[in-house]
């Protein structure tokens, strides 16, 4: 069936997890619209709130007025959400607090040892299970600034070394392997932080004075606009417009690939919305054609590979991902998720190495397994979607996570 709409998409989630953890200290009062609607963001604000912050959701608008942070009572839930436990560590280490933070069975999982190694050697005192939740983190004593060059490329880990550096008594430095996500530090900079971005080296000044309040709409999720874009792009003979979506370089690593598959894309309406670069893009459906992905985008495309995946699953030939290794550290095991899915779909899709490789080819149906993982279930309910008009699936539960409004616009494509 044709697909020809024009939608918009609730905030980009990586921008929503830093508007309100920054709102919560700035000096002043904060208007924040279309932030992310998904329990991730969620699990952020109930934790700033834990520590005192003062955060009125409104309908429509957030409103959050900055204020010193304090010790929460008990251990701070963060749920599903890797960039809740990353970034809050680091948030909180700057206000000098002593905290614990929780999260469920999949973020219990997750490596921590990434953000405890530079903490720790920023003077913050931490607790672990060993590399692993639950953490208690003591940053009561100063901090001092850190220079430290990253063995992973990871936004989280970056950004939680530049918060906690907010704090410090000097100067901190952080050196990317390859460019993560930036948002952290234009955020910083917008709200009068010094911050000053030389390639892949960052250096973050402790602050003089508080963050300097914002209003911010944020722009429509590039993550969330893939699954849909993905979608039209498997309908023949669609067109599917993004109404103010992120542009961001850092993120947009999927129109890249999308462009070396054949797709055509058109960008209007350019603007910057707080130093963000953001427009309206239209994708045009055409058959799909096979790539080879280079290592040095996988940052920029992280949590767009499982809906790349798919659409290489109908692509004409072999795709090959090189070096995804970090997606086994992601909500679930992505790799072996990935493969797994597309192999009960009848697709041939392997790992070598570190590479993910997909050939194309013709799916038969299957039930999704999402492994509890939002971005899994939404990527293989396309592509059931896609092939059949139908999909099943195991748990569409935590689709919440990111994005609650998943069906309707699924519904909305459609009709
Ligand atoms: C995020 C960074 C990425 C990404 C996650 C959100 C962020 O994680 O996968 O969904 O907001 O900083 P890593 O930094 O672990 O790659």
């Amino acid at each position: 069936m044709a697909i020809n709409t024009t939608i918009s998409l609730p905030g980009d989630k990586s921008i929503s997890h830093r508007a309100v953890m920054l709102a919560s200290i700035a000096n002043g009062v904060s208007e924040i619209t279309n932030l992310n609607d998904g329990k991730d963001v969620q699990s952020t604000i109930q934790a700033l709130r834990a520590c005192g912050a003062s955060i009125d959701q409104n309908g429509e608008k957030v409103v959050i007025t900055g204020t010193k942070l304090r010790n929460p009572d008990e251990p701070v839930d963060c749920g599903n959400s890797g960039t809740s436990a990353r970034l809050l560590s680091g948030l909180l280490s700057s206000q000098r607090l002593q905290f614990s933070l929780t999260g469920d069975a999949s973020l219990s999982a997750r490596p921590m040892n990434r953000i405890i190694v530079p903490l720790t050697e920023m003077g913050c005192s931490i607790e672990s299970n060993d590399g692993l939740l639950p953490l208690t983190i003591d940053a009561s004593n100063p901090l001092n600034g850190i220079n430290y060059k990253m063995p992973v490329a990871s936004a989280q880990v970056k950004s939680s070394i530049l918060l906690a550096g907010l704090g410090a008594e000097s100067s901190s430095n952080v050196s990317e392997l390859n460019s993560s996500r930036d948002h952290t530090e234009i955020m910083l900079q917008n709200m009068g932080a010094t911050v000053l971005v030389n390639d892949n080296d960052i250096r973050v000044e402790p602050l003089s004075s508080p963050l300097t309040p914002i209003d911010l709409e944020i722009p429509s999720d590039p993550s969330s606009a893939s699954f849909f874009i993905a979608l039209a792009i498997l309908s023949k003979d669609s067109r599917l417009t993004i109404r103010n979506m992120l542009l961001n370089p850092t993120r947009i690593g999927f129109m890249n690939v999308l462009e070396k598959i054949n797709i055509q894309t058109n960008i209007s309406n350019q603007h910057y919305i707080h130093g963000e670069l953001c427009g309206d893009v239209e994708f045009i459906s055409s058959p799909i054609n096979s790539f080879e992905v280079p290592a040095y985008i996988i940052p920029s495309i992280i949590d767009e590979i499982p809906i790349l995946a798919v659409l290489a699953a109908f692509g004409e030939g072999k795709t090959i991902f090189n070096r995804v290794e970090e997606l086994q550290f992601k909500e679930s095991n992505r790799l072996q998720a990935i493969i797994d899915n597309l192999k009960n779909f009848g697709i041939n899709a392997y790992k070598e190495d570190n590479s993910l490789i997909v050939e194309g080819g013709h799916p038969t149906m299957a039930t999704v397994q999402s492994f509890d993982d939002h971005r899994i279930a939404m990527a293989f309910i396309v592509l059931s979607i896609a092939a059949f008009g139908e999909y099943e699936i195991d748990n569409k539960e935590c689709i919440n996570i990111s994005l609650p409004g998943f069906f309707n616009t699924i519904e909305v494509m459609l009709s």
